[in-house]
């Protein structure tokens, strides 16, 4: 098959990667120096439909997969049906699941899957009067899309209306955050469930867990993702039959009654509290860096299955299972100053290459003159797989302690919650 990747972060050239090793032929628009060394790869910005549209026909590209909800949000979807062109990633009115978090919360709401306690303002005055009489800690969120900056805990009434001034007057996430979701906070472990959705029928990837906080046992600022492991052990096969149950079967039967054709990657961020799981959010596609440890793990062909579910036909749903018979542990690095303003172009040197149990993602590196060089906040993150958890850790920092940027970061401890966990059972 030949097979056209948008985006350029590391959970495209994990897409890349998982595409190339059942040998089809891969392009990637605008991709990054790593995906350029197995994918086709040409500087067309993901939200440049028309520019896709036309690489995709003169490439006769059979399948077209999209990474960043932007795109997706912004109706790729739409635009490659009318020209008949095959696309895995839901139509814009699906992608609101990502983009309009109000519609979203609503959506739950009406099919009773289980979220934190919600209200949506678009008033100013009517959100500040509701903090007012607000019990702390409470979430506030931006609606729309926000980059992932646009969610905040905050624990006091200032906090909260210095957030809600930011996003609703002074328009930090511009339209995104004129409308905000307050939520009840909630607290417990969180997991990654991703779906490949036909529409009526879902294929199950393994659990994950992302680490968004920027430093060790999850201090510091919120991040995309500073690294993530799969399967996660606190994730039983109970656990997951009931987010099952409680949360992916409604929400097919919401796409029915509403008539949405949700044909793409559905990703179910999951708290799990001490009354169940819930879900913290919807995203339209595959997670970043849930992927760089969730593929590596995935024996079947990912074309075939994307392939599919594009046509609305899945052949074979794989059921949810929780275990499987490896464990992947991805590292994210990052530049400095990440996530805030963060240095470009900064040399990497080291062993990029991998080896046959360590996969290196670039993420944000490009080429100039010959030298590889950063060109993004989160640069690239190494996946070490292994037969246990401890042993696929091991892989993955042993591979980013061969690599080298000044002053490149990245956390210690991804991984260790799914150790604790393992400890705590055996
Ligand atoms: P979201 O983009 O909605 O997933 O939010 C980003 C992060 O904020 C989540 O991964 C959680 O760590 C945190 N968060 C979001 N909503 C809540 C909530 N209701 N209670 C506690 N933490 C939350
Ligand atoms: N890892 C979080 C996300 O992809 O949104």
């Amino acid at each position: 098959m030949k097979v056209l990747v948008v985006g350029s972060g590391g959970r495209e050239h994990a897409l890349v990667w998982a595409l190339t090793r059942f040998k089809h032929k891969v392009f990637c628009v605008p991709g990054n120096f790593g995906i350029s060394r197995m994918a086709e790869c040409e500087d067309i910005y993901p939200l440049d439909i028309p520019g896709i549209i036309s690489f995709a026909q003169k490439k006769k590209v059979d399948l077209t997969i999209v990474g960043p909800e932007a795109p997706l949000v912004a109706g790729i979807a739409d635009e490659f049906e009318k020209k008949g062109i095959l696309l895995f990633g839901p139509k814009a009115s699906a992608a609101c699941l990502e983009g309009d978090k109000a519609f979203a919360k609503h959506l739950m709401e009406r099919y009773e899957i289980p979220t934190a306690r919600f209200t949506v303002f678009e008033e100013f005055e009517q959100a500040d009067d509701f903090l007012k009489k607000g019990k702390f800690p409470l979430v506030i969120k931006a609606s729309g899309l926000a980059a992932g900056k646009g969610v905040s805990v905050v624990n006091s009434y200032e906090e909260g209306v210095n957030f809600l001034k930011s996003s609703m007057k002074e328009g930090k996430f511009g339209e995104a955050g004129k409308k905000v979701v307050i939520e009840e906070f909630l607290s417990g472990e969180e997991c990654s469930i991703i779906g490949l959705c036909d529409g009526k029928k879902v294929y199950f990837l393994l659990p994950s867990q992302d680490h968004k906080r920027l430093l060790d046992d999850d201090k510091g600022p919120n991040t995309g993702g500073m690294g993530a492991y799969a399967p996660v052990p606190a994730v039983t096969q109970d656990v997951l039959n009931r987010i099952v149950a409680e949360v992916f079967q409604p929400l097919l039967t919401a796409f029915e009654k509403e008539g949405i054709d949700y044909r793409g990657a559905i990703y179910a961020g999951i708290i799990l509290t001490s009354s169940g799981p819930k879900v913290l959010e919807f995203n339209c596609r595959f997670g970043d860096p849930e992927t760089q440890a969730i593929l590596p793990l995935l024996e079947v062909d990912l074309a075939q299955i994307c392939f599919e579910c594009a046509l609305g036909n899945l052949s074979n749903p794989a059921p949810p299972v929780s275990t499987a018979k490896r464990w992947a542990v991805c590292v994210v690095a990052a530049a400095p100053g990440y996530p805030g303003d963060y240095q470009k172009e900064l040399p990497i040197s080291g062993e990029l290459i991998g080896g046959e149990n360590t996969i290196v993602f670039h993420a944000g590196t490009k080429l100039i003159d010959g030298k590889i060089v950063t060109s993004g906040g989160r640069v690239l993150g190494v996946t070490g797989l292994g037969e246990t958890l401890a042993e696929a850790q091991e892989r993955a920092y042993y591979g980013i302690g061969l690599i080298h940027f000044p002053n490149m970061h990245y956390r210690h401890d991804i991984g260790a919650k799914g150790l604790k966990h393992l400890k705590e059972i055996s």
